[in-house]
């Protein structure tokens, strides 16, 4: 089948510089969404018709299996996929889409071309409350459509219609470049209607058939901000809930946000306003506490995440203890068990088995073996001010609190180093390490006193 998804309007409502269909939903441009249902039907041809903003629109959602087209001027639903035909295999039949309509489930579509299956026009049509501001969907006694007319273009017992046009529609594709051809724009919007195809199909003996979602969100569109935030939270109960229903346990289904792909194993719980982002994979009982956000990260079997934690292309081992206010930042590595607690930096490092890392620290480009403990303050100084250096510290070292690792530097295993220390030389096994300095006491100092 080929599938042919309407891009080109302005989106003026949503008052913005970027094209309408690359705001973002759920972390993803609208168009992205409606692409990524699109390739789930499998599609042949997958052809996107951009206009405003269209060489971005091209950029931000180039992929080897879509092609683009341009509608130079916004002349009407139906001169958009005018504009497709070229591209498309006339053999098949074609789906027509919109970029700004991204929650279509794929199942629904495929419903939709089940009914127009063997040469039908199908046309996704819903039920709703109030059908202002659509297309009506027009029927005989008999029950048959007979046609589609627009609010603006219909008669007062039309306007009574509530069973509305979602614009999705599946057609054979070889009598489509005639049926466009003949429609014309002599409407109240002086606009060349793809709605108008309806009565060509049937003057051309096609039968004309429709189907309907489960949902109405599935169809509703994005013309501003106030329809993109609903379409949001829409999104976002609709993840809560799968993953509800997967045995998640999350402590207030409308206080999560997932904008990627979340996996979760058993007995996993999530505490209120945490932010997904990317792929994210939770093994089983991990609990994450309030407020915190991860990206692109796994996170091992048994960890323990506290409030407010910031973790971003990192994996974890089991039983990790993270935060309150920890951050990960890419390439961290942590072995089982390790913990890095609260105002701990680390980056581009690997903490091996049972290492901790408690307080107010900055671990850099280190690679740091089992079981040390390294105390509070300690830096990886890893920055020259022009390249990055790595610092080496084996198993079982202890690094006393406020240390300053210059790298690049090696502290072999079992190494003891006494607080406050700046270790800028290699150092051999079980050793201990200082800096020379004097402490210095004066008797009977008095100290200075306010001015009166
Ligand atoms: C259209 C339908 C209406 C339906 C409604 C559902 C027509 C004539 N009307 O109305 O029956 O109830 O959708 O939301 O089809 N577009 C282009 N090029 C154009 C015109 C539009 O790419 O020249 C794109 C827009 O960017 C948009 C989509 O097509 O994504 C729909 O166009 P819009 O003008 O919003 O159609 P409606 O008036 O809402
Ligand atoms: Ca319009």
């Amino acid at each position: 089948m080929n599938i042919v998804i309407l891009a080109a309007g302005a989106g003026k409502r949503m008052r913005s510089s970027l094209p309408k269909v690359l705001h973002a939903l759920a972390g993803r441009p609208l168009l992205q969404h409606v692409i990524d249902t699109a390739r789930k039907l499998e599609p042949t041809r997958l052809v996107v018709v951009a206009g405003h903003g269209g060489a971005q629109v091209r950029e931000v959602v180039a992929a080897d299996d879509v092609q683009f087209v341009e509608q130079k001027q916004q002349l009407g639903t139906g001169h958009a996929v005018q504009q497709a035909l070229p591209l498309l295999d006339p053999s098949v039949p074609t789906l027509v889409l919109y970029g700004d309509v991204p929650l279509t489930r794929a199942d629904t579509l495929q419903r939709l071309l089940d009914a127009a299956h063997g040469g039908s026009y199908g046309v996704l049509t819903v039920e709703v409350d109030n059908p202002s501001g659509y297309g009506r969907i027009v029927r005989n006694a008999k029950g048959d459509v007979t046609k589609i007319v627009e609010q603006k273009d219909a008669t007062p017992s039309e306007l009574e219609v509530t069973e509305i046009n979602t614009g999705i529609i599946a057609t054979p594709t070889r009598q489509l470049a005639a049926w466009l051809a003949s429609i014309k724009n002599n409407n109240a919007q002086g606009e060349f209607y793809l709605t108008d195809v309806v009565e060509r199909a049937i003057e051309s003996g096609v039968a004309v058939v429709t189907a309907q979602p489960d949902a109405e969100w599935e169809t509703l569109g994005v013309n501003n901000k106030v329809q993109l935030a609903e379409l949001e939270r829409v999104h976002q109960r609709n993840v809560a809930h799968a993953l509800l229903e997967a045995g998640v346990t999350l402590a207030d289904p409308a206080r999560i946000d997932v904008r990627g792909t979340l996996e979760c194993g058993a007995d996993v719980s999530i505490d209120v306003n945490c932010i997904f982002e990317g792929k994210v994979t939770i093994g089983d009982d991990v609990s994450i506490g309030p407020n915190c956000v991860v990206r692109d990260s796994v996170i091992g079997a048994g960890t323990r995440v506290y409030a407010y934690t910031h973790i971003e292309g990192s994996t974890t081992g089991e039983k990790v203890v993270l935060g309150p206010y920890a951050r990960l930042r890419p390439g961290t590595k942590l072995g089982d068990e390790a913990h890095v607690g609260n105002f701990v930096e680390v980056k581009n490092a690997v903490l091996g088995h049972g290492s901790k890392a408690n307080h107010l620290t900055y671990i850099g480009d280190a690679d740091i073996g089992a079981r040390v403990n390294i105390g509070a303050g300690t830096i990886t100084c890893n920055y020259d001010g022009a390249n990055k250096f790595r610092t080496v510290v084996e198993d079982d070292v202890f690094v006393g609190s406020d240390t300053q690792l210059v790298a690049p530097v090696r502290v072999a295993r079992g190494v003891t180093i006494a607080a406050g220390t700046t270790v800028w030389k290699d150092v051999r096994e079980s050793e201990l390490v200082l800096n020379e300095k004097t402490q210095i006491s004066r008797h009977g100092y008095v100290g200075p006193t306010k001015k009166t």
